[in-house]
């Protein structure tokens, strides 16, 4: 339990300044339950606090967890340079509480992204070591073949990397799509193991991180949603 006064509050869940967000509260911008509240230092319990900034309503969070069904065309870098950044699909004030993607989607990959201000969870969640598996659905350009899945179930050698590769599961969903689950997450994985294999992937979209389906959160591309504790769990290795 911990008690802090508005402006620190408002300041920790990224409205702005400290400055800023005495002023959003003298302004009278400011709820918290239900409540105008126009004297910044008053103090609140933050576990649980509901507050509006703006008539939007808010609920205080120490960190955020969140998923993101990532449309094409969105980059996951903090400075984008040709496409806009998945950040601008988000509330502002998550890019001020310093939320970040968990690793890297390409711009033309669609699905799941998590994003989180929480440095351990990102490390965590990103660690080679943790092996969290991660699915994805493939469009070929060339047809899926027998051959195909063996090549990449067996592993294939990608430039620069010591050892070869491999799909933890491989399984045709039809004659140009396949379904491909990895453990690691090297620069451009999918597209550069379909590349070794002699085909080409021409939409790659992630579909599930740990036991956590992108299906189970019921996401149009370009929305998307605070993970609850249970949904959270299922983002560990089975
Ligand atoms: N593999 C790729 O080639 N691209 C991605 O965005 C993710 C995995």
């Amino acid at each position: 339990m911990s008690k802090l006064s508005l402006d620190r509050i408002l300041q920790s869940q990224g409205f702005g300044s400290r400055r800023w967000c005495q002023e959003l509260v003298a302004d009278g911008d400011v709820t918290v339950a239900g409540e105008l509240v126009t004297d910044y230092r008053a103090s609140f319990e933050t576990t649980g606090l509901h507050y509006t900034v703006f008539g939007d309503e808010w609920l205080f969070r120490a960190h955020v967890y969140i998923a993101l069904n990532k449309p094409a065309d969105y980059e996951c870098s903090r400075k984008p340079s040709h496409h806009p950044g998945v950040l601008s699909l988000l509330p502002e004030q998550f890019t001020l509480r310093d939320v970040q993607p968990v690793g890297r989607l390409d711009h033309d990959t669609t699905g799941m992204l998590l994003m989180s201000d929480d440095g351990a969870f990102i490390h965590a969640q990103s660690s080679p070591k943790r092996h969290v598996p991660k699915v994805y659905v493939a469009t070929t350009h060339d047809a899926v073949t027998p051959a195909l899945v063996a090549q990449l179930l067996k592993g294939v050698k990608l430039h620069d990397e010591p050892a070869p590769l491999s799909a933890i599961v491989c399984k045709p969903l039809g004659e140009h799509q396949l379904e491909i689950v990895l453990e690691q997450g090297k620069y451009h994985q999918v597209k550069r193991m379909l590349a070794a294999a002699d085909n080409h992937c021409s939409a790659l979209c992630r579909t599930q991180i740990g036991q956590l389906p992108l299906a189970l959160l019921n996401l149009a591309e370009g929305e998307w949603c605070y993970l609850s504790e249970a949904e959270l769990a299922l983002l560990s290795p089975a």
